[in-house]
């Protein structure tokens, strides 16, 4: 037993859960999961799709099914795959799509994303596009796995064994996979220039270098978390690219912290969630500079602030336009919109961490969840 006891520390790096330890490793994991996948000249290299790019790019459509986490990147991808490569995507929880009769083609192409490569409704609208003649593709982190095995083809995101039962890495992973894929794509299609292909490459292999920015400042999200570590509800709210971002920060506290939380497209606040705004609700606001609907979030920002909300504002380095103006700001280092998914989750992750280690709640093991859920 003591062994066992003393091999867990081995692996939890001098970290006292998994969680954390993925989340701070996340500039090195992702860093080698584009290693031999973006070359120095910014161009993508996917060796499991690459013979099938010309098919992908004739597609007519894309149809995403995922769970949990897995969802949440799925929708960045929407936003990705639609601005980039201009192809229609959907994105659907697994268990719907395999249940509501879906309409698919045989020049759809399918997509699943998974991070166990186990999930059972993942698995089943793998089968259910294959029997439809679909494309199938799996985005997946445990080499031979399920999903792995019966998709055509697929990429790894190979970010390492997670083991925390809140996903992390494998969000950020999946992310930067899906990033590749879109930049992989939208040169089959020429939907953009050489010089912004090699710049984009260069950009989202760089951003591991703004990812290890944020986590820098992980000592103001310790400091927020202290405060908040009582709070019955947390709202997030994100636009744009920012939007699935907002969802996934909301699971996360929901899944260790066990404080409910709703994630919310911010323009929708209106319609229903500002009924719930009062001093003791936190708001988790995303605003980035880079956003086109910057001014919007800022009036979105107002209407919280108009209600005695208690505004938690994350934007970028150098924006001081909110230090007077929320009570609580967080700081990331700037980013391009589409890589700003990447950077933004990391204050969220930290967040959701440090509440629950004030609340003492087991971390790596949430009351029932499971790492992977193989039954319906
Ligand atoms: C479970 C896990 C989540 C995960 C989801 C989908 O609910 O607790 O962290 O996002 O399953 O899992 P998958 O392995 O398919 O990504």
């Amino acid at each position: 037993v003591e062994l066992e006891l003393s091999l867990e520390k081995i692996e939890k790096g001098g970290h006292p859960h998994f969680m954390i330890k993925e989340i701070m490793e996340q500039p090195e994991v992702l860093a080698n999961a584009m290693r031999g996948r973006i070359l120095d000249d910014g161009s993508i290299h996917l060796g499991g799709i690459k013979p099938l790019l010309p098919r992908i790019a004739k597609a007519s459509r894309i149809i995403i099914c995922a769970c949990g986490t897995s969802l949440h990147a799925g929708m960045v991808a929407e936003y990705l795959i639609e601005s980039m490569c201009r192809v229609p995507v959907e994105v659907e929880y697994a268990s719907e799509f395999r249940y509501r009769t879906p309409i698919i083609k045989e020049d759809d192409v399918v997509i699943a994303i998974s991070q166990s490569g186990e999930t059972a409704d993942t698995l089943a609208a793998v089968k259910l596009a294959k029997e439809a003649g679909a494309l199938c593709l799996g985005f997946v982190n445990v080499v031979g796995s399920s999903i792995a095995r019966q998709t055509d083809a697929g990429v790894y995101l190979h970010v390492g064994p997670e083991i925390g039962v809140a996903s992390t890495k494998a969000f950020t992973g999946q992310v930067v996979v899906l990033s590749m894929f879109a930049l992989a794509l939208a040169a089959e299609r020429g939907t953009l220039s050489k010089e912004e292909l090699a710049s984009r490459g260069l950009a989202l292999r760089d951003s591991t270098k703004l990812i290890a920015g944020a986590l820098a400042n992980a000592d103001k999200a310790y400091e927020m978390a202290k405060s908040f570590r009582f709070a019955h509800s947390f709202l997030y709210l994100g636009r744009g690219f920012n939007y699935p971002v907002a969802l996934e920060g909301a699971l996360k506290l929901k899944e260790i912290s066990y404080i409910h939380a709703e994630g919310y497209a911010a323009a929708e606040m209106k319609h229903g969630p500002i009924a719930l705004i009062d001093a003791f609700m936190p708001v988790v606001i995303m605003a980035p500079k880079t956003d086109p609907t910057y001014d919007k979030i800022k009036a979105n920002m107002e209407e919280v602030a108009a209600r005695d909300g208690c505004l938690i504002v994350v934007t970028d380095e150098g924006n001081d336009e909110f230090d007077s103006r929320a009570e609580h700001v967080l700081k990331v280092p700037e980013s391009p919109e589409w890589i700003a998914p990447l950077v933004y989750s990391i204050p969220l992750q930290l967040l959701s961490y440090y509440i629950a280690a004030f609340r003492k709640c087991p971390i790596d093991q949430p009351r029932n969840l499971a790492k992977s859920v193989t039954v319906e």
